[in-house]
């Protein structure tokens, strides 16, 4: 089993589980058509949110392969939810994992979506012990893509034409980084 403590802290950064008050914080960006636009899924309800709030709310710990660690990303200053952010566990076998965010757009362009993504790294290679870690998105989805690059992930593979999302069929990027990159690029001591 592995079992984080909580909450995981970067420089701007507390990474938590979910919690029922969470709701409305969620709901205020996962509500709109922009912030979903290359998501499977589309504008959430508030109901849809309470759900998901409910349901992500255990994802705290990992015991077996196909979890993941459901978090919260609030501002270590003021406690404000700005987004949340998902580490998948894939596979056992192949210490293979994967990582996902979401982030209100009145937090976009502060280099916390980055922050929060180098932290799911760190928690996968450093306490899940993983050995790759990768990360997807709709090849139209930039700010994305930038993230995943300025964590050190490298782009190998550019799938056309491989989903068919909200009515037309997308191209996805696949990115990647192994724990001995990860690494390397640590800051000695
Ligand atoms: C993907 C998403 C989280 C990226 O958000 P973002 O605000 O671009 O990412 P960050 O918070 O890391 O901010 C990075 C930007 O802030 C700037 N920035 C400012 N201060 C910074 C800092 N201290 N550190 C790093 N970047 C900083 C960067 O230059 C960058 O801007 P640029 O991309 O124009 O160069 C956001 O677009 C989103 O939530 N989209 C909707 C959901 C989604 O598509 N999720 C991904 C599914 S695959």
């Amino acid at each position: 089993m592995y079992a984080p403590e909580y909450p995981i802290r970067t420089e701007r950064l507390l990474l938590r589980p979910y919690a029922p008050g969470d709701v409305d914080a969620l709901h205020a960006y996962h509500r709109l058509p922009d912030v979903v636009r290359y998501l499977s899924t589309g504008p959430r309800s508030r109901a849809d949110v309470q759900a998901i709030v409910a349901e992500r709310a255990v994802a705290r710990v990992l015991t077996a392969e196909g979890q993941a660690l459901c978090l919260v990303a609030e501002l270590a200053a003021s406690g404000e939810v700005v987004g949340d952010c998902v580490l998948f566990w894939r596979s056992r076998e192949h210490q293979r994992g994967e990582i996902g965010y979401v982030f209100n757009p009145a937090h976009h362009g502060r280099g916390l979506a980055t922050e929060a993504a180098g932290a799911l790294l760190r928690l996968g290679f450093e306490g899940l012990g993983l050995h790759r870690v990768v990360a997807r998105c709709d090849a139209r989805n930039t700010a994305s893509a930038r993230v995943m690059e300025r964590i050190g992930m490298r782009r190998e593979a550019h799938f056309v034409r491989n989903e068919f999302l909200k009515g037309e069929w997308t191209d996805e990027l696949i990115y990647a980084i192994l724990r001995s990159e990860w690494a390397a690029r640590q800051p000695p001591g």
